[in-house]
């Protein structure tokens, strides 16, 4: 009985077996027969690929500082990056040229990273480049050291948690290695190695086919102040794991105004800190009206400050659609009716009344609002927010620009 029980068993355990093969050879077959779509777009193929048959974005792109943010150190010769002067005996310098492994930035401010171990930290001073000087780096306002989340010493505020998902592409939170260094065309287009593999048909994201807000979310990635929801990644400083055309608010918990002066926006909502592009233009009009960051910005290059499509400097950049005829406009005849300044007077440029310096991004202040509407000099009467007349006029005070401003709507 018991013996032919055992061969029963056995027999069945054959069948079994079989059975199991069979089960594996299926969920293999399955497996295999996916794995070009799900696991192929999920991968990133790197900037150099798309080179390959988009030798102009490629180009262009190079020339933006999106492509420079995180660089080795050229510490001599021609190509030399380091723009902070480390022969000076600068008290607020407490490091040595030894100590850099890594560049952090080059416009407004140059920080330094040193590796230790397999994460990289930064140094505790800044190079400002427009005053040329050193000044200390020792981060307390943002979220996680005022709360902190992370202690105040340099040493144990690793970037792979506070910066490396705004300054990498596919930033991998468990190997602390970025699939590319900077901010590369698989941060904007998603992984594209399934594009590049069937030669351009498709499987690429276009960020102007996206509506209006998944659009934007392409860039509020890294340029809208916020913090993770509560979970997993609650401790770090960027939305790990949003891929583009994702919906961003399942990854970021965006910052708002407060109603008084904060470290991310003055109490009236304008920029107070740089990189709050995003929380300051999702007030705006224009923001509601459909616009995009895209609509004045071209990623890919072009020869304006800050790659803008046509020039902010001489207000081409906003006549096509507010100049005389076009849909919105805002004068008939003269610029100056609107402007109440002679037409060549830099007070006649758009961008200094509608987008004035209120932000800090190396210094007081030097960081553009980004909420298009017009900062009334009794914002700074009220809350301190600088506004566009006296940021010119630095000799008069707020009340004068706004009896001024007053005057001028009801003349
Ligand atoms: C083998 C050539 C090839 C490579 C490599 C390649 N592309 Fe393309 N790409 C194309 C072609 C061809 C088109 C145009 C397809 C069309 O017009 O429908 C295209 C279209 C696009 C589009 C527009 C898609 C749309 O829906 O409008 C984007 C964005 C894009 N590529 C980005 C990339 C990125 C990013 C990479 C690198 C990861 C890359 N491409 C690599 C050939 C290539
Ligand atoms: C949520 C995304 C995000 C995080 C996190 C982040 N940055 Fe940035 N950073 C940006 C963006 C976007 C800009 C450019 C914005 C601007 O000019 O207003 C920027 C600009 C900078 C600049 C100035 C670059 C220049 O050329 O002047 C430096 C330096 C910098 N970041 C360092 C850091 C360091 C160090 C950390 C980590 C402690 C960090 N950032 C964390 C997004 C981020
Ligand atoms: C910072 C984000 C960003 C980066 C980086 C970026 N792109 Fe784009 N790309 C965009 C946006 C936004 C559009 C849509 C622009 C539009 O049509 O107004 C676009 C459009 C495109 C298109 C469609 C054709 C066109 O010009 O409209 C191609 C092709 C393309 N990008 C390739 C690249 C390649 C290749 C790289 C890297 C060398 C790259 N992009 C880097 C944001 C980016
Ligand atoms: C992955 C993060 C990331 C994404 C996505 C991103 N940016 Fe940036 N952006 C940065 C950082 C970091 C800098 C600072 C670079 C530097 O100064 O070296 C920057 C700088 C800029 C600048 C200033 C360049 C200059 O010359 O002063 C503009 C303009 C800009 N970004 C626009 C955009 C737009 C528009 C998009 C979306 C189409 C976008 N960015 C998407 C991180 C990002
Ligand atoms: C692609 C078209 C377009 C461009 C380019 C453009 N705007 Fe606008 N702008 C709009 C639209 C649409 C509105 C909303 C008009 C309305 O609904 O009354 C608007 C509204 C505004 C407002 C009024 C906001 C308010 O709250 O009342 C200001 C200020 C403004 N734009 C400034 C600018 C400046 C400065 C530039 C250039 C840097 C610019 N715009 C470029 C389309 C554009
Ligand atoms: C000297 C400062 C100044 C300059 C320069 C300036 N504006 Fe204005 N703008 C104003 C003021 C003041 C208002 C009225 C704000 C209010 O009523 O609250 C205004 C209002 C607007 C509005 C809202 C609609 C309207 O007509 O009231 C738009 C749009 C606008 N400006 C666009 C522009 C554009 C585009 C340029 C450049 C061609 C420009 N502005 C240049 C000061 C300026
Ligand atoms: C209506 C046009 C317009 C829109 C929309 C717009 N920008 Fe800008 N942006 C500008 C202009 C103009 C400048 C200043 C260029 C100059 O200095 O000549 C600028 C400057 C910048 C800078 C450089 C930093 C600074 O303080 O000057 C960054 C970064 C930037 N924009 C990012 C963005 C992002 C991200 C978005 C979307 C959230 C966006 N911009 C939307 C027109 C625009
Ligand atoms: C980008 C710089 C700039 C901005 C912004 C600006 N102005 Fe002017 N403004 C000038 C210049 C330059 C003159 C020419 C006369 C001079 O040098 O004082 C002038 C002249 C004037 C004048 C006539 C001369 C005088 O000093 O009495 C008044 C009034 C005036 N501005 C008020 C304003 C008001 C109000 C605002 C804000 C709505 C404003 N300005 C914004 C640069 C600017």
């Amino acid at each position: 009985m018991r013996k032919s029980i055992l061969q029963f068993m056995k027999k069945k355990g054959v069948l079994i077996n079989a059975i199991l093969v069979l089960i594996l050879a299926l969920v293999f077959l399955a497996h295999s027969y996916d794995k070009p779509q799900k696991e192929g777009i999920k991968e990133y193929a790197g900037s150099e690929s798309c080179a390959v048959c988009h030798e102009e974005h490629y180009q262009g792109w190079k020339t933006t500082l999106h492509s420079k943010m995180e660089q080795e150190a050229i510490k001599e010769g021609p190509n030399k990056n380091i723009l902070g002067d480390f022969s000076s005996k600068d008290f607020h310098l407490p490091f040595t040229l030894e100590d850099v492994d890594m560049l952090v930035g080059s416009r407004f401010k140059q920080r330094y990273a040193k590796k230790i171990g397999d994460d990289y930290y930064m140094l505790p001073a800044q190079w400002n480049v427009e005053t040329k000087e050193w000044v200390t780096y020792q981060p307390k306002n943002d979220w996680w050291a005022r709360e902190g989340v992370y202690p105040k010493e340099w040493n144990k505020r690793p970037t792979s948690k506070l910066c490396e998902g705004c300054h990498t592409t596919g930033f991998n939170t468990k190997t602390k290695i970025p699939a590319e260094r900077n901010i590369t065309c698989e941060s904007c287009h998603g992984p594209g190695s399934l594009h590049v593999e069937e030669e351009g048909k498709g499987h690429i994201i276009n960020p102007a086919n996206l509506n209006h807000e998944r659009g934007n979310m392409i860039c509020f990635q890294c340029h809208m102040s916020g913090r993770p929801p509560k979970g997993e990644f609650e401790n770090y400083a960027w939305p790990v794991g949003y891929k583009p055309e994702e919906d961003l608010k399942k990854y970021w918990v965006y910052a708002k105004p407060t109603g008084e002066n904060a470290y991310e926006m003055w109490a009236d909502g304008y920029a107070h800190k740089n990189r709050v592009q995003g929380n300051t233009f999702i007030q705006s009009k224009m923001y509601r009206k459909g616009l995009r960051c895209f609509t004045c910005h071209d990623t890919h290059g072009s020869r304006y400050t800050s790659f803008t499509v046509k020039s902010g400097e001489n207000n081409s950049l906003c006549l096509p659609c507010h100049g005389d005829n076009a849909l919105y406009a805002v004068f008939k005849n003269d610029l100056s009716e609107h402007t109440h300044h002679e037409l060549n007077n830099l007070g006649s440029r758009c961008i200094e009344c509608h987008m004035p310096k209120t932000g800090k991004n190396a210094m007081k202040w030097d960081a553009r609002d980004h909420s298009f509407t017009f900062i009334s000099p009794l914002a700074t009467i009220r809350n301190g927010t600088p506004n566009g007349c006296n940021n010119c006029h630095k000799d008069k005070s707020p009340e004068w620009a706004l009896k001024e401003v007053i005057e001028w709507k009801f003349e």
